[in-house]
């Protein structure tokens, strides 16, 4: 199991250090069309819900970080309200939320594990389900060389995650096609880096009730 303790209070600056503000321009890139409950798998330091609070302070939030020090950190910038609630696991209840969000959380997951956790979300949805992936996407940069590069930067994230906080998981799921091959559609994205760093947002219709 991961151990986010010594890397959490530093997350953010070993964050800045690398990208600047394009990882958190990815978690807020949809934040003007965000609905209004949402539940968000691996909140880490809680930089999503602190600016979806400030913008937006009636949207319910749901919290998911099984990591207590990610957590902690997480609390600080997102406390604990009538609307913001944190979970350390999985939530129970038959909850409706109106969007999953998964900012930086499907890379830790190996295919089937990835897999698994969209299919237990889907029926969580209301009936327009959303899901909002923000992610590193290496091979949709289109430069050859950078493709290249963006690869490396993978590759050593990988490296940093398991040495510092021991994170198994050493390459990235194939997100898009899971969610594709889950009956999910891309409806649009933003972009940064020539493609590396994305948010999507993935839509499905609801089975007709009958
Ligand atoms: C790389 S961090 C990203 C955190 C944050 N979402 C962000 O945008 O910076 C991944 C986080 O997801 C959490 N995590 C990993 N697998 C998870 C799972 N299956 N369910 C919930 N959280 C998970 C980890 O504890 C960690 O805090």
């Amino acid at each position: 199991m991961a151990d986010y303790s010594r890397l959490a209070p530093l997350y953010l600056c070993f964050e800045r250090l690398i990208y600047r503000q394009a990882l958190q321009r990815c978690r807020t890139a949809f934040l003007t069309e965000l609905p209004a409950s949402l539940l968000v798998i691996g909140e880490g330091d809680g930089r999503f819900s602190e600016a979806v609070r400030k913008a937006y302070p009636k949207t319910k939030l749901t919290l998911v970080e099984p990591d207590a020090a990610m957590r902690e950190e997480g609390m600080k910038r997102s406390p604990e309200s009538e609307k913001v609630r944190w979970l350390s696991e999985f939530p129970k209840e038959p909850h409706i939320y109106d969007a999953l969000i998964l900012n930086f959380v499907a890379d830790c997951h190996e295919p089937e594990e990835l897999k698994k956790l969209l299919q237990r979300t889907s029926p969580l949805l209301s009936h327009q389900k959303i899901v909002i992936v923000g992610d590193f996407f290496p091979e949709e940069v289109s430069n050859a060389p950078l493709r290249f590069m963006a690869r490396a930067l993978v590759k050593v994230m990988y490296l940093f995650f398991r040495l510092s906080a021991a994170v198994r998981v050493q390459q990235l799921p194939p997100t898009q096609a899971l969610l594709k091959e889950l009956g999910w559609t891309c409806s649009r994205t933003h972009s940064q880096w020539r493609g590396f760093i994305q948010a999507q947002w993935w839509e499905k219709k609801a089975p007709a009730t009958q």
